[in-house]
């Protein structure tokens, strides 16, 4: 098992790069198998769960050539059975429950378990799939779906829950619907821009989608999707971890490709504590934003939300820029409450945080100091890598599969930026 070695305390300098969306490819990739033509897909990072998903989408029988554009066709489906050995290494299975049932009238899926921030449920992609007519069971631990006649039908589906709406439950019934017969309103949908994303891919296919980005989506289903080729967006959550990253180093980074227009909350909390953020090159959607910090950040109080909120992905970054904060700072959890595995993390880096049920209390100390720690998800295991950038002496942080899941080679790209960081096995620990 991998664990990295950070030596800290040196500020991040020049320019790096931002790689397509990890949470905007899964959905995307799934998406291909609504048609059975090739769909080629541009800019796909090269990372763990995307290696997953590649590897499900062959075990359901797709023919998958190239890694960075990839091309996916999905000609038969034999046995449309997303099998749990799989679905356990990676949540984001679930949607290609939508695109099969959609696709081929049944669908076998692993009801996906818990995961290190929280329960994680399914049922409002279920009620949103029951919605258009599908009969759904568990069987052996599987979600089994059927669409009564072979079709899906359209209707009005309202996939709002006690957190939000979901994201990927709006993709799974997105999906589904545009194969499905007559028309389908999704009502509370997600409007993340990995929505946004997903439906500029399905209507390249041919289908008829109005709405995506707003919680309203109105689709109107056809017989069949073709083809088609589609980039990636750039990834919302690994530009604001290595902005975080050059705040908290006070370093002075020119970070290339950000979605400036899907990080506008991310990028007004920056502002709020007094960094120096700004767009220097490019548009909204691929921009060169450079960072500057030469102090400590000002405190701030935040809430993650659904977008156009703070994104609960970048909590964790955020809350170990604000551990070094001129103050005390606010940080409140919305999307998933249990997701604080990274605070008694922090804390034995010297960070002062109290936790109270969905919140954090993060009290700024001068600085932190390097320690052994124990990385517990994706993005924890991203402000774990921040604070071992900015601590004094070194960090070693275990277990970076998690990091792997969601950062292509981080370690490289820090270390082009100046930063003491390597990568050993356990062999060499
Ligand atoms: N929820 C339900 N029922 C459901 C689905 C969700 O109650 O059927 C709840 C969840 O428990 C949570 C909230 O609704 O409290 C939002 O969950 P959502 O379904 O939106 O999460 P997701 O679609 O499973 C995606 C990202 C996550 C990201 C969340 C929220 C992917 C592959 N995953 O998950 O990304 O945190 O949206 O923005 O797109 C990550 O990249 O580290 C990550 C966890």
């Amino acid at each position: 098992m991998d664990s990295f070695q950070i030596t800290g305390g040196t500020p991040l300098r020049g320019t790096t790069f931002v790689r397509g969306s990890k949470n905007a490819a899964l959905p995307l990739m799934a998406a291909a198998l609504l048609s059975p033509d090739p769909v080629t897909l541009d800019d796909v990072p090269d990372l763990a769960d995307i290696r997953n998903m590649r590897r499900l989408l062959i075990a359901l029988g797709c023919d998958i050539q190239g890694e960075d554009s990839c091309i996916i066709t999905a000609g038969d489906i034999p046995s449309p059975h997303a099998p749990y050995d799989i679905v356990r290494t990676m949540r984001a299975s679930i949607c290609v429950l939508g695109p099969l049932l959609a696709r081929l009238g049944h669908a076998r899926v692993a009801m996906p378990g818990g995961c290190a921030i929280g329960p994680r449920p399914i049922d409002l992609h279920l009620k949103g799939l029951e919605a258009l007519g599908a009969e759904i069971s568990l069987d052996g631990g599987d979600v089994v779906a059927r669409a009564p006649g072979g079709r899906l039908r359209g209707a009005t589906v309202f996939l709002g829950g006690s957190f939000g709406s979901t994201v990927l439950g709006t993709a799974n019934v997105m999906s589904a619907a545009t194969l499905a017969r007559g028309t389908t309103v999704i009502e509370s949908a997600a409007c993340e821009p990995e929505i946004v994303d997903l439906a500029s891919l399905l209507s390249a296919m041919g289908a008829k989608i109005q709405g995506a980005g707003s919680p309203r989506i109105t689709i109107e289903g056809v017989d069949q999707l073709t083809g088609a080729q589609h980039r990636v967006i750039a990834d919302r959550i690994e530009a604001g971890t290595l902005i975080a990253a050059a705040a908290a180093t006070r370093g002075d980074v020119v970070i290339q490709n950000c979605p400036a227009d899907a990080m506008l909350a991310f990028l007004h909390k920056l502002q709020e504590m007094e960094i120096n953020v700004e767009q220097v090159s490019g548009d909204a959607l691929r921009a060169d934003i450079r960072v500057r910090a030469d102090g400590r950040p000002k405190p701030v109080e935040l809430t993650t939300q659904p977008h156009p909120g703070f994104p609960t992905d970048l909590q964790a970054q955020t809350m170990a820029l604000l551990t070094l904060g001129d103050g005390h700072s606010v940080v409140t959890e919305k999307i998933f409450p249990e997701r604080f595995l990274h605070v008694a993390e922090l804390a034995r880096m010297g960070a002062q945080v109290f936790r109270q049920g969905p919140t954090a209390v993060v009290s700024g100390v001068e600085r932190l100091v390097g320690a052994p720690v124990m990385a517990s998800d994706l993005r924890a295991s991203a402000g774990l890598v921040i604070a071992g950038l900015a601590a004094e002496g070194t960090t070693l942080i275990n277990r970076v599969y998690h990091l792997d899941r969601g950062y292509e080679r981080l370690e490289t790209r820090l270390t082009d930026l100046g930063a003491q960081i390597k990568r050993i096995d356990q062999a060499d620990s």
